[in-house]
């Protein structure tokens, strides 16, 4: 594939400045607004979905990595260096429970917490890390609210970089900031929230030895838009009437809607699903500005539960909301409740997920879909990612930011028992467990 087919431009509508694709850049040069990376090339539909079937049967390592596979679409060339953990080849599963819930027959979960590092951010990773490392890069360095922390540790010791991470004191999960360390990054904790953080690393990758890749990097969202081509597969091309995702710096919704475009113009689908991104009441200011779409207002101080998306200054908004607009999608809020019991619900069908995964189930619970109609929900973390809210749900102790006691409503707790006194034998037990 020829290398020049693809450039940086800058997504401002009264802008639209284009610069080389290896400039170390994160923002447009001229007005600070966004940057894409397109690329000017017809692709022949047919036969790259059958060269993408038959890589599923490779054994290169390229060819067994979910983002790599669909490397036409991805702005390196064939003999690059590429670093890898083997991510994406996530699961698209049915939910019964879940889709109970939702009075939807036809919910699929599309489980992103199945990669490598247990988050979709590997997805992106591994193109950001790959492009440092093409840029002579010494230093990777992100903001995060944990999950960026532990997939860029992950990336940048495959690679033998240097790794710095920002994350917000005492606002990360244990499992999340464990990851991080235990993959050598060193980790900074800051006092403030997510977005004091971003704003300070931002500032520290003007020097020309870092790099940045927080998704308002366009190679992490090359990376991540590499699901859209992973979940139509795996729906045979007819794509989901309807994909809903968590939002919190809006990367993630931004890449999906990238994705999904390019499918369209390239002939590979039909039709682009409408993009729904739903954030916790506390943490909306992508929500408000849906309903009142003049001027974008930050969040000052966000409040979620859900830690992964606890962000008031999406960095990515521009792009999010342009692919909410493309779709005819929307964006709507969920109580910590909700978040919660939608959990739970998820945790029933045996998939199990972060808090601020279930925001999709939660989120779907509340949109009145017609049950006729085809929904993928996007879970983004693992279960593991935050035991102690598991924890805290089931045994009815977990208080949501403003101090408000969470109803455990399907809660299920260990039962304490002295084998002495309470389980004698078989009947016992069948008692606890009330069956005959
Ligand atoms: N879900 C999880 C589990 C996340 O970790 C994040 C973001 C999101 C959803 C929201 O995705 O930011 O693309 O809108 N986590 C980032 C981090 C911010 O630092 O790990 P988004």
């Amino acid at each position: 594939m020829p290398y020049r087919t693809y450039y940086q431009h800058c997504i401002a509508p009264d802008c639209g400045a284009e610069f080389d694709l290896d400039a170390r850049l994160y923002v447009c040069s001229r007005c600070g607004g966004l940057l894409d990376i397109e690329r000017r090339e017809k692709v022949d539909s047919a036969a790259l979905r059958e060269l993408w079937m038959q890589r599923r049967a490779s054994f290169d390592p390229r060819d067994r990595s979910g983002v790599w596979r669909f490397r036409e679409f991805l702005p390196f060339t064939d003999d690059a260096d590429v670093v890898s953990l083997g991510e994406g080849n996530t699961p698209l599963y049915d939910a019964p429970r879940s889709a109970d819930y939702c009075h939807l027959p036809q919910l699929k979960l599309k489980h992103q917490g199945c990669n490598p590092t247990g988050s979709f951010k590997d997805t992106g990773m591994t193109a950001a890390v790959t492009q440092a490392r093409k840029l002579g890069a010494r230093l990777v360095v992100c903001a995060s609210t944990g999950n960026t922390a532990a997939s860029l540790a992950a990336y940048a010791a495959r690679a033998d970089l240097l790794c710095a991470i920002v994350v917000p004191s005492g606002h990360v999960s244990h499992a999340k900031l464990a990851q991080a360390l235990d993959y050598g990054a060193k980790v900074f904790e800051v006092d403030g929230n997510f977005d004091t953080c971003m704003n300070l690393i931002r500032e520290l990758a003007e020097d020309e030895s870092v790099y940045l890749v927080n998704s308002i990097n366009p190679f992490r969202i090359e990376g991540q838009k590499t699901v859209a081509f992973e979940l139509a597969e795996q729906l045979e091309w007819q794509v989901p009437d309807h994909l809903i995702v968590p939002g919190g710096n809006l990367g993630n919704s931004s890449a999906f809607g990238k994705g999904f475009r390019e499918l369209l113009e390239s002939g590979l689908i039909k039709k682009q699903p409408r993009i729904t991104v739903v954030q916790a009441e506390g943490a909306a200011p992508f929500a408000r500005f849906y309903s009142n779409p003049e001027h974008f207002v930050n969040d000052e101080h966000p409040q979620t539960l859900a830690s992964a998306i606890k962000i008031g200054a999406p960095v990515s908004w521009q792009k999010a909301w342009r692919a909410v607009q493309e779709t005819g999608g929307s964006v709507i809020t969920v109580t910590e409740q909700e978040i919660a019991d939608a959990k739970a619900i998820i945790g029933r069908d045996g998939i199990g997920c972060e808090p601020a995964s279930a925001t999709t189930v939660a989120g779907i619970r509340k949109l009145k879909i017609n049950e006729n109609e085809s929904v993928v929900a996007v879970l983004t973390g693992h279960v593991l990612k935050d035991t102690d809210y598991v924890i805290k749900y089931h045994d009815g102790s977990l208080v949501a930011p403003g101090g408000e006691k969470l109803a455990s409503s399907f809660g299920n707790s260990p039962v304490r028992v002295s084998f002495s006194q309470d389980l004698h034998d078989l009947q016992d037990l069948k008692d606890i467990l009330k069956i005959q």
